[in-house]
């Protein structure tokens, strides 16, 4: 893998979660991962494969969520703000929503402009996935879960397995592996990973690395009076986010790294989050 950028954030005391364990419909939840320590621990649900809260230690040893997020399910499937959500078929833009592949072309659902954005209206951070695996006991918990996207899911060609796994891999690391398989046909596919990081003084730092060509930093320029966690309303530049991904547009760019996904390959894509303090 390799290093994609080492920052050092400074990150918010937030409230934890309360009542978190209940699902309100099924069969989607939330679902919590914890080190043997105690002081490390994640939540996430199967709306989106998506991470609702990262509890880590200052210098002091005070533990904060430093994830932006929601504190019901309700919030996520209302939000606009894709907080936490594994966002595919393909994340980002693809200009004029179309694109050629194999000498057929494919029109994507419209939802910027005339752009595709993350995937169209309804996304991969926008369904409910499987949960295939989950073992919340052990030095490593994880929880994998699984979403069979259809050929033509918003205007995508050829079926698509993906999983998505998160794991505590060691002391607060939180490891994030995707793979997909195209079982029918070519497709690309560009998943990427968003974590939104608060910013005051606390001493916290995070190492992120991943094995994707590009990674975006996104400042929260969208967002806008959103209600979130614990009563926090976040603003304009109150958090930042780093994207792994391939290049935007890349399936219209044949210069760029391939981001085609063609039966019989695997699209792999891991992102490893280090916090230190
Ligand atoms: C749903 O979203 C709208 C617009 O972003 C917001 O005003 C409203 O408070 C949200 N409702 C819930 C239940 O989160
Ligand atoms: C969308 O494309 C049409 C036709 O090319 C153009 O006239 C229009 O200005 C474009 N809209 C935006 C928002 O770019
Ligand atoms: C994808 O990930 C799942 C869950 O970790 C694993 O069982 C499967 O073997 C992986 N598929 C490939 C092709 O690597």
């Amino acid at each position: 893998m390799a290093r994609a950028a080492l920052l050092p954030v400074a990150l918010l005391l937030c409230l934890a979660l309360a009542g978190s364990a209940n699902a309100e419909r099924k069969p989607v939840g939330f679902y919590g991962l914890k080190n043997k320590k105690g002081d490390f621990s994640i939540k996430v649900t199967n709306w989106g494969a998506t991470l609702v809260s990262v509890l880590v230690p200052d210098c002091q040893g005070n533990l904060a969520d430093v994830v932006l997020g929601y504190d019901t399910l309700r919030g996520y499937v209302n939000g606009t703000g894709s907080f936490g959500a594994t966002v595919g078929r393909v994340v980002n833009r693809i200009a004029k929503s179309r694109f050629v592949l194999d000498g057929k072309a494919y029109r994507l659902f419209r939802n910027d402009g005339n752009n595709s954005i993350h995937g169209g209206h309804r996304g991969f951070g926008k369904v409910i996935w499987t949960v295939k695996e989950y073992v919340r006991g052990g030095d490593t918990p994880y929880i994998t879960f699984f979403y069979h996207s259809f050929d033509g899911e918003q205007g995508f060609p050829g079926d698509l397995d993906v999983y998505v796994t998160y794991q505590l891999s060691g002391p607060y690391e939180l490891s994030i592996r995707m793979n997909a398989t195209a079982t029918s046909k070519a497709t690309p596919d560009a998943m990427r990973k968003v974590a939104f990081v608060r910013d005051p003084e606390s001493g916290r730092a995070l190492e992120l690395w991943a094995n994707q060509p590009g990674v975006q930093l996104y400042t929260s320029n969208w967002v806008s009076n959103e209600k979130g966690k614990a009563g926090k309303v976040y603003e304009q530049y109150g958090a930042l986010c780093l994207e792994t991904q391939a290049y935007p547009d890349a399936v219209n760019h044949p210069e760029f790294p391939s981001s085609i996904v063609r039966p019989g390959q695997v699209y792999k894509h891991d992102v490893l989050f280090k916090f230190s303090n």
